[in-house]
């Protein structure tokens, strides 16, 4: 069985008072929740004070990327050793934006996620095609790759510590969502992926969530798929009321296994 895992991506937002005075309503509306794993990523310099207001609740604390090396002549950068330290117990890697704006590539995500699980930190690694991608049939091929290349020489019980968010690229931000059958076709083929990679139970144990516009009025579609074990959540995850919806939804999930 898979927990259902609902992350919020809050991007390049909120000072650390309205970091905190948001965390400090999610902790009220849904801290306490034990049937959903749910995770809040601020920017890095709120981490310490979102930490520690969601110290005493069920909700996690990532942060939205980490360098691949734990500490040297890098600056600028923030190591996974770092992000532990603080209090985060995840982070995601890969995410369009860093693939995209910043260049990263399939074997600078593979050393991330290499150098976050080495430090006990879990990941949520991202992957997902662009339109012109999808357009042009290289949907799978894209997603094959970047999967396998994140999860090289990653072993089977590092697993345990992987979610995999689906993202369509043109789905970010853009509030066009992939219907539900398109990403449980994507969700599908991660899954068999994993399989082959590794066996049926990482296949199906591990989580694969869905990113991309996704909001209260469409969180219940995409969840009620088979593969669809939660979201990774961007601009809905910035209001309250918003982001506790879509977490309160999966209390009316149905079991997957
Ligand atoms: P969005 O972002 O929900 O605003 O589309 C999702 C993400 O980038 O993780």
């Amino acid at each position: 069985m898979r927990k259902p895992f609902i992350a919020g991506n809050w991007k390049l937002h909120n000072t650390i008072a309205e970091a905190r005075a948001l965390a400090g309503s999610l902790c009220t509306s849904v801290g306490n929740k034990e049937d959903v794993e749910i995770v809040i990523a601020p920017v890095f310099t709120a981490l310490a004070a979102v930490s520690a207001v969601c110290a005493d609740s069920n909700i996690k604390v990532a942060a939205q990327n980490c360098h691949c090396i734990d500490s040297g002549a890098f600056t600028g950068e923030v190591s996974a050793p770092l992000l532990a330290d603080v209090g985060c117990k995840y982070v995601i890697i890969g995410h369009s934006e860093r693939r995209q704006l910043f260049r990263e590539s399939n074997d600078f995500i593979n050393a991330k996620v290499f150098a976050a699980l080495k430090a006990g930190l879990s990941v949520i690694v991202c992957v997902g095609e662009t339109l012109e991608q999808r357009e042009d049939g290289s949907l799978f091929d894209v997603i094959s790759a970047q999967v396998n290349s994140a999860l090289n020489e990653i072993s089977t019980a590092q697993m345990e510590q992987v979610v995999i968010a689906y993202e369509p690229v043109w789905a970010i931000g853009t509030g066009k969502t992939a219907s539900s059958d398109e990403a449980e076709e994507v969700h599908a083929f991660i899954r068999g992926l994993l399989g082959g990679r590794y066996c049926a139970a990482v296949a199906a144990a591990t989580r694969i969530i869905y990113g991309g516009s996704v909001k209260p009025d469409n969180i219940g579609e995409l969840m009620a798929q088979e593969n669809i074990d939660g979201a990774l959540v961007g601009g809905a995850s910035l209001k309250a009321d918003d982001f506790s919806a879509i977490v309160n939804y999966t209390k009316t999930l149905k079991v997957v296994s």
